[in-house]
């Protein structure tokens, strides 16, 4: 399986929100390597908890950003943001239920919001963000 990996063409040059986005798609292949060396669920439920927590907190640092700026599509993206959480969040209520493979929906997670959410509503976020400041 190929990890994620953040593309330079990706960086926001926020570098708050750089970090926070290098570090989540760390954490997010941790985690998927985690699940493939058949950890117990306990762990993987802590590691995955521990990681929709972070995936929060920087939804919430960038929605901040929004504020300082005028910026006319923040509450289409902030829907996006929350739609991501509430896929983490079933997610995490499957897997406790029956033992659905998590490394599937991080997978799934980590390419639709680190390959296209960041380089589409993010990155046309930074630059008006950019222009503004
Ligand atoms: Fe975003
Ligand atoms: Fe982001």
């Amino acid at each position: 399986m190929e990890k994620t990996i953040l593309d330079s063409n990706s960086l926001l040059e926020i570098d708050i929100l750089d970090k926070q986005h290098l570090n989540l798609i760390n954490k997010g292949n941790e985690l998927i390597q985690l699940i493939k060396d058949n950890s117990s669920k306990e762990d993987i439920l802590l590691s995955y908890e521990s990681f929709i927590s972070l995936v929060i907190e920087h939804f919430q640092s960038e929605e901040e950003y929004f504020k300082t700026i005028d910026y006319e599509g923040a509450s289409q993206h902030i829907e996006i943001h929350e739609f991501f959480v509430n896929f983490l969040i079933e997610s995490k209520n499957n897997y406790i239920k029956s033992r659905t493979d998590l490394s599937v929906t991080l997978i799934k997670f980590l390419n639709e919001w680190a390959k296209n959410h960041i380089n589409s509503m993010d990155l046309s976020f930074a630059k008006i963000y950019k222009l503004q400041n």
